[in-house]
């Protein structure tokens, strides 16, 4: 049986040797990496599945700003969603919509307002992800815009949300969106 857990302090090797299978060892090249590099992802919200004390899937959420350029208010802060990822031979058995469902109900019970991601809208519409409210956001390379996504986890929060998505920091956003490029997965 799968369970899900939050994550341990021995944990993160098996998940990087999980995430080098699902993603590809290039998997650091992706735009989104740049809002990681050198920033924690948000620690009470790491999970993994587990099973017979194996890892079968893990998801972490990254702390992100969104700095408006359309006007002078102050930067949004948000959260990132992902790496997400599952044991290729368990796919299809829900336990990345399960891991989903946790920490999104877990990162409104910790008062986050809006989550962010760059993936399928066909998977990630099922846990209540869309295109609209995500037209005005720009990332710091370049991202398939119709894979930006966004999710209010407190209602209203993203209204009128537009801007360029950096590291709490502010760091990260140096290059500019190239609009069409397809980047393969968050
Ligand atoms: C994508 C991934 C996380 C899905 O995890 P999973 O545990 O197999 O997903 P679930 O069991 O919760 O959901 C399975 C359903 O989602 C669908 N689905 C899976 N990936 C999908 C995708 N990229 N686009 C649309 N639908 C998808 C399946 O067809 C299945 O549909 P069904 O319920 O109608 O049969 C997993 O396959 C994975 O780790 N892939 C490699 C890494 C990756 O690409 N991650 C990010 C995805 S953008």
């Amino acid at each position: 049986m799968i369970s899900i857990r939050p994550y341990r302090e021995a944990d993160p090797a098996a998940v990087e040797a999980l995430l080098d299978r699902s993603f590809g060892p290039d998997r650091q090249k992706k735009t989104v990496y740049r809002l990681r590099e050198g920033v924690a992802p948000v620690k009470e919200l790491g999970f993994v599945a587990f099973d017979n004390k194996a890892l079968r899937g893990s998801l972490q959420f990254w702390p992100i700003l969104v700095r408006p350029l359309q006007s002078c208010g102050p930067p949004v802060a948000a959260l990132l969603l992902g790496p997400l990822a599952v044991e290729p031979a368990y796919a299809g058995r829900g336990i990345g919509m399960g891991l989903m469902r946790v920490g999104l109900q877990r990162a409104k019970q910790l008062g986050h307002a809006i989550v962010i991601l760059v993936g399928d809208l066909p998977y990630y519409s099922r846990v209540g992800f869309h295109r609209e409210g995500a037209e005005g956001l720009r990332l710091p390379g370049p991202v398939d815009p119709n894979r930006l996504l966004i999710r209010e986890l407190v209602e209203g929060a993203a209204n009128g949300l537009e801007g360029l998505i950096e590291k709490p920091d502010g760091s990260g956003a140096e290059v500019t969106v190239a609009a069409g490029h397809r980047e393969a997965a968050p």
